[in-house]
């Protein structure tokens, strides 16, 4: 099967007519088309097809048991109304170069396995690269049982309902033993190689970045009858807060992002009771991160006194900086750069991975392929055909730069 032949089967796959974007949340009925998918793709090149105890998918050529693997792969779930190449290009190319090297006839000398890491993105239990964040251990069990999406479902239950067992999920030291590199190809979710003009690059870094929830309460009263000063609104601390965060990241010269609000009650005539927002923000390193963090909760304490505003703020997650493994991404150069034609630039970059949670585990290492206008996270992101095959040329080289003969 082709890169063309298998992306058209994975197109249709959790896409919104509406909006044009995708809906693919963990462990719902998207998902599991997504997750048939990758079983046939497995299946139909004969590789042993296994879902590890945290839910992730694997397909192994050679014996998982022989240790020091070579693994590639990504995840196929989206945020809200995302873009079709986020996840699923890494896993596409990854099926891909193994057609290609099968072409070639290479002999593989390391075990080989393709994976789809579950709920990378977190759209629906707020917490991003839960699949590779238990199996790192980087998740505790407790804290996992505790994570609930928008209709108070848990992780558990959700995962059961699709299906799987959530009594065995956790850490899972040897699985990541066996692995001797895992290497991520995803699209660039920035313009760095279209300045460039190249057409794939190595990732250096990943900037630190965590989520924060602000709540802010104060108390529902008529939109219509409550005089402006009896008012206790929380959208007002909320509004200010969001500007704030814009500010304290212009400083720094990072970024902040309130992408996700809930109201309550949520009635266009009523004054809220509740607002809760939630802060996404990253910079190139901790000191600035929590600079950024503190200000804008300063800012947001001190509009929430001034208005008669409760407020608590909690740190959902948080990923620190990922500098990833220096040999195995001079191996990648040196792989690449036996092409003249190919030249490969090393980016840094502000978006999570799962190989970022995996890099404190075992060597890891990412290739970024060219998307002409950076954006992401939206159904206008978008790469080439051309710039696909040839980010799948370069997976390739650099599998057989590392498991074959
Ligand atoms: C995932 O794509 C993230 O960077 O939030
Ligand atoms: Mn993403
Ligand atoms: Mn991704």
């Amino acid at each position: 099967m082709t890169f063309h032949s298998m992306w058209a089967e994975l197109l249709p796959i959790g896409r919104n007519s509406a909006s044009g974007g995708y809906r693919r949340y963990a462990w719902s009925g998207a998902d599991a088309d997504c997750r048939a998918w990758f079983r046939q793709q497995a299946e139909d090149r004969g590789l042993v097809h296994e879902v590890d105890r945290n839910g992730n998918q694997w397909a192994w050529l050679g014996d998982p048991a022989a240790g020091d693997a070579v693994v590639t792969g990504s995840h196929l779930d989206s945020v809200p109304d995302g873009g079709a190449f986020d996840g699923p290009l890494g896993v596409v190319s990854s099926f891909a170069a193994l057609d290609e090297l099968r072409g070639r006839g290479v002999r593989f000398t390391r075990p080989l396995a393709l994976v789809n890491f579950g709920d990378e993105e977190g759209a629906r239990f707020g917490l991003a690269c839960v699949g590779s964040r238990l199996t790192a251990g980087q998740l505790s069990v407790e804290q996992a049982h505790r994570l609930t999406d928008g209709d108070g479902i848990s992780l558990p239950q959700a995962m059961e309902a699709a299906g799987y067992d959530p009594e065995g999920i956790g850490a899972d030291p040897e699985r990541l033993a066996r692995i001797g590199a895992f290497v991520e190809l995803h699209v660039e979710q920035g313009r760095a190689l279209d300045l460039s003009g190249d057409r794939v690059g190595i990732a250096s870094a990943i900037w630190p970045h965590g989520r924060w929830r602000f709540d802010f309460r104060g108390e529902a009263n008529h939109a219509g009858t409550t005089r402006l000063a009896d008012r206790r609104d929380p959208m007002l601390s909320y509004a200010e807060t969001v500007l704030a965060a814009r500010r304290e990241a212009e400083l720094a010269g990072a970024v902040a992002t309130f992408g996700k609000i809930a109201v309550e009650p949520n009635g266009v005539n009523a004054i809220p009771s509740l607002v809760r927002g939630w802060l996404d923000s990253r910079a190139a390193d901790q000191d600035t991160l929590d600079t950024v963090v503190g200000g804008v909760e300063k800012a947001a304490r001190e509009y929430a006194h001034a208005h008669g505003i409760d407020l608590d703020v909690v740190r959902e997650s948080f990923t620190p900086v990922v500098e990833f493994d220096h040999a195995l991404r001079d191996e990648l150069a040196r792989i690449l750069g036996k092409d003249t034609e190919l030249k490969v630039p090393v980016l840094g970059t502000g978006a999570g991975h799962d190989a970022g949670i995996l890099s404190g585990s075992i060597p890891t290492a990412m290739l970024f392929v060219r998307n002409p206008t950076g954006v992401s996270h939206s159904p206008a992101e978008y790469a080439a055909e051309d710039d696909c095959v040839a980010g799948v040329r370069a997976l390739a080289d650099v599998l057989e730069g590392l498991a074959c003969r």
